[in-house]
C-alpha cells in the first residue's frame, strides 16, 4: 500500500444533523457494543452527537484505509485515553498508521497518517459568559510563553485577542494529542511562532521542532482546527508501544515528513452512514 493512502482528513458539521433520540440507534448499530456507553452516557444530545460521530469517523476511516470490514476492526485506547487500531499495520506498508479525532462546537474531525504522528484539535470561538475576555484568558496565562502572550494581548480588539488565544490553544492541544501524553503540563513547554497563521513553527523547551509540521485552518466562521505532524520518537511511552517504526534513515525521514498535507473533506452524516454500510459488508473499496 502506498504511504499516501494512510493520509486522510475528514470533517463533519454536526449542526446540519438534528436527530431525535431513536434516530441514534441506526448509527450506533455500526459500532461494537463496548463503544455504545461512551455515547449514551451523555445526557445532552449535542454531546451524544459529538461522541457518536467521533466513533463513526474512526471506524469508517480505519475500514477505508486498512480495507477491512467493521467486524475485523479493534480500536483500543492507551492508559492515557488515546485511541489506536490494533492491527498488523507493518504488513500493509503503513507501519505507524495512526489517527486522532477532535470535537468542539459544530464540528467533529479526524486526521490520519501512515508513519508520522498526527494530532488535531478543533476550537469553537465561544465568547466567555459572565466574565470579560481579559479575565477568561488570564486564567490560562501560565500555559503560554511571554512571546505568545505578547501576541495574544496585542492582537487588536478584544475579539481579536480571543481568536488569537484560541488559535494558540488549539495548536498546543493538537501537539499534546499527537504525542498522546494527555498531560496539561506539556502545554506550556511548546512555543509557537507564526506569520498570519501560516508558516507555523515551534520550539519545545527552547529547542526548534524541526521534525514537526503545523497547520491551522478555519472551519466556517466560528471554529478553527489545528493539525500537527511529528516524529514518532516524540510519542509518549504507551502510545509509542503501538507504533512499529520509530527510527528512519535520512531519505525516509524527508520523504515521510514532506508527504503533502491533504485538505479536509467534508462528509455529511448520510455519506458517513453509507461508508459504514459498505464497511459492514466489506465493500469499502467499491
Ligand atoms: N491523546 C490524544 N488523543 C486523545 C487522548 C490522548 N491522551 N485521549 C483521548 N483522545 C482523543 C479521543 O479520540 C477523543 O475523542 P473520543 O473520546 O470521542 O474518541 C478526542 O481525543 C477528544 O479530543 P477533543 O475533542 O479535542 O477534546 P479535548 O480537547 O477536550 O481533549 C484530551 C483532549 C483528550 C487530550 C484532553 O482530555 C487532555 O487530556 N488534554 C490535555 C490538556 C488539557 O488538560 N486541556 C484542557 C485544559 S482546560
Ligand atoms: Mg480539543
Amino acid at each position: 500500500m502506498r504511504m499516501e493512502e494512510g493520509v486522510r482528513r475528514w470533517v463533519v458539521d454536526i449542526s446540519k444533523w438534528d436527530p431525535q433520540p431513536p434516530d441514534l440507534s441506526f448509527p450506533l448499530s455500526f459500532l461494537p457494543s463496548h463503544e455504545h456507553s461512551s455515547v449514551t452516557r451523555f445526557v445532552k444530545m449535542e454531546d451524544r452527537k459529538r461522541a457518536l460521530v467521533s466513533r463513526m469517523l474512526q471506524y469508517a476511516l480505519v475500514s477505508d484505509v486498512l480495507r477491512i470490514p467493521l467486524s475485523e476492526i479493534s480500536i483500543k485506547r492507551t492508559p492515557e485515553g488515546k485511541p489506536y487500531v490494533d492491527y498488523d499495520k507493518l504488513g500493509l506498508g503503513l507501519p505507524n498508521f495512526n489517527f486522532n479525532v477532535s470535537h468542539h462546537g459544530d464540528y467533529v474531525a479526524i486526521a490520519s497518517e501512515s508513519v508520522y504522528l498526527v494530532g488535531l484539535d478543533i476550537v469553537s470561538y465561544d465568547i466567555p459568559q459572565g466574565e470579560t475576555i481579559t479575565e477568561f484568558i488570564h486564567f490560562f496565562a501560565s500555559y503560554f510563553s511571554s512571546l505568545e502572550w505578547d501576541n495574544i494581548v496585542n492582537a487588536g480588539t478584544s475579539y481579536d485577542v480571543l481568536i488569537e488565544f484560541y488559535r494558540y490553544w488549539s495548536l498546543k492541544e493538537a501537539y499534546v494529542k499527537a504525542i498522546g501524553s494527555g498531560l496539561t503540563e506539556e502545554l506550556h513547554k511548546v512555543e509557537f511562532t507564526h506569520t498570519c497563521w501560516t508558516n507555523i513553527t515551534a520550539k519545545v523547551e527552547g529547542m526548534p521542532m524541526a521534525e514537526w509540521r503545523f497547520w491551522l485552518f478555519e472551519l466556517g466562521e466560528r471554529h478553527c482546527v489545528s493539525v500537527v505532524k511529528g516524529h514518532p520518537r516524540s510519542a509518549a511511552m504507551n502510545y509509542k508501544a503501538t507504533l512499529n517504526k520509530i527510527d528512519f534513515i535520512e531519505d525516509e525521514y524527508h520523504q515521510f515528513l514532506n508527504l503533502p498535507n491533504v485538505d479536509f473533506v467534508e462528509l455529511s452524516i448520510e455519506q458517513l452512514l453509507l461508508a459504514l454500510q459498505k464497511a459492514r459488508v466489506g465493500k469499502h473499496r467499491s
